[in-house]
C-alpha cells in the first residue's frame, strides 16, 4: 500500500484540489460568508515536517486553511534546478490531508503565467545582498509569485517559515508596501534530531554529504552564543567559514549578521538590536541555506 492511501484510508477523505482561481475563490468566498477566517501555505511541494508545521501554525490562526503547490519557474536562475525540483503531488496531497488542511491550490503555469503575463512586483532594499546577490532575480520572482496567490486567495492570513528568513521578510515588505490585508506569520524553522533545517532539497545530498550538512547549524550557533556573549563579529565570521570549508562545504556563498528586521549590516555590534546570522552554503551540488537568531548581547544598551 502506498503511503498516500493508507494516509488517505487513515483519515478517510482526501484533500479537494482546485486548480484554477475560479474555483479557489468561489471556496474562499463560500467559507467568508459563513464568517470563517481563512490562512493561506504557500509552497513549492514535496512537503516535509517543516511545511506541515505552518499548516499547523496556519490552523491555529484560522478555520479553514488552503496550501499552493506550484514550482514557480520565475523564481529559479537558468543554472538552478527547476526541472529537477521534486514533484510529488499525490504524497503531498495525503500529508495535507492529514495535517487538517482544506483546500489544496495547484494551478498549472499556464493558469499562474498566461500567454501575455507581463508583471513584475521588485522589492528593494531587502531583496539585496545575502541570496539577492546570489540569485539574480530570485527574490521578483517570489515577491512576484506571492502576491498573485495572496490576490487569489484573499487570505485573512498567510504563513511563510523563518527558514527562508530574507523570503519572509520581503514578503513582509511587499504586503506592507501594497497595503495587501493579510497578516503575515512567520513560523519557526524545523530541523532534523542533528540541527540540519529540513528542505525538500536535502533529497540531493549523498550520504556523505548528509553526515556533512549539521556542520552549517552547528558552527553558525556557536557564533551566535559567542556574539551574544559580547564577542566582535569579523574574526568569528571569518573563522565559521574556515571551520565549514573544513567540514566538507565547497563554498561558502555568504555567512553575515544583520539587523533582524531590516536586514541591514551589523557591523558595529554595541547595539541594542536583535540580529540575524545568515548562511548560504554549498555540498557538492546542493546550495542549503540557515539563519538563527542573534538576541541582544549581555553588554548592549
Ligand atoms: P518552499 O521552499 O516549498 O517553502 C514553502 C514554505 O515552507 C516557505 O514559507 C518556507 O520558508 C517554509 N519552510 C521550508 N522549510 C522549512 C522548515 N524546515 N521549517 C519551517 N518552514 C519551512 O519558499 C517557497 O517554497 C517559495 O519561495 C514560495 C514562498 C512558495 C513562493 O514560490
Amino acid at each position: 500500500m502506498t503511503a498516500a492511501r493508507s494516509s488517505l484510508e487513515a483519515h478517510g477523505v482526501p484533500v479537494p484540489v482546485a486548480r484554477d482561481t475560479a474555483s479557489l475563490r468561489r471556496s474562499v468566498a463560500d467559507w467568508r460568508a459563513a464568517g470563517l477566517r481563512v490562512g493561506l501555505v504557500p509552497t513549492m511541494g514535496a512537503l516535509h515536517a517543516g511545511h506541515l508545521s505552518l499548516v499547523k501554525l496556519a490552523l491555529d490562526q484560522a478555520d479553514r486553511v488552503v496550501a499552493s503547490i506550484f514550482v514557480n519557474p520565475t523564481q529559479f536562475g537558468p543554472t538552478e534546478d527547476f526541472a529537477a525540483y521534486p514533484r510529488t503531488e499525490a504524497e503531498d496531497a495525503a500529508k495535507l490531508a492529514a495535517a487538517g488542511c482544506h483546500l489544496l491550490y495547484a494551478p498549472d503555469a499556464a493558469t499562474m503565467y498566461p500567454a501575455g503575463f507581463a508583471t513584475a512586483v521588485t522589492v528593494e532594499g531587502v531583496s539585496r545582498g545575502l541570496c539577492g546577490d546570489h540569485r539574480p532575480g530570485h527574490f521578483q520572482g517570489v515577491a512576484t509569485v506571492v502576491t498573485k496567490l495572496l490576490l487569489q486567495a484573499l487570505p485573512d492570513v498567510a504563513v511563510f517559515g523563518e527558514k527562508d528568513y530574507q523570503q519572509l521578510q520581503v514578503i513582509r515588505r511587499l504586503v506592507t508596501d501594497l497595503d495587501m490585508p493579510v497578516a503575515v506569520v512567520g513560523g519557526p524553522t524545523v530541523r532534523e534530531a542533528d540541527g540540519l533545517a529540513l528542505s525538500s532539497r536535502n533529497a540531493y545530498l549523498t550520504a556523505a554529504e548528509r553526515a556533512v550538512a549539521p556542520a552549517l547549524y552547528r558552527v553558525m550557533t556557536g557564533i551566535a552564543e559567542a556574539l551574544t556573549l559580547g564577542h566582535s563579529p569579523a574574526p568569528l565570521l571569518d573563522e565559521g567559514i574556515r571551520r565549514l570549508l573544513a567540514a566538507g562545504f565547497a563554498e561558502v556563498e555568504y555567512l553575515e549578521l544583520r539587523d533582524a528586521d531590516t536586514l541591514m549590516p551589523l557591523d558595529a555590534w554595541s547595539i541594542d538590536r536583535p540580529g540575524r546570522l545568515l548562511a548560504a552554503a554549498r555540498l557538492g551540488r546542493t546550495r542549503l541555506i540557515d539563519n538563527v537568531p542573534v538576541p541582544v548581547h549581555a553588554g548592549a544598551g
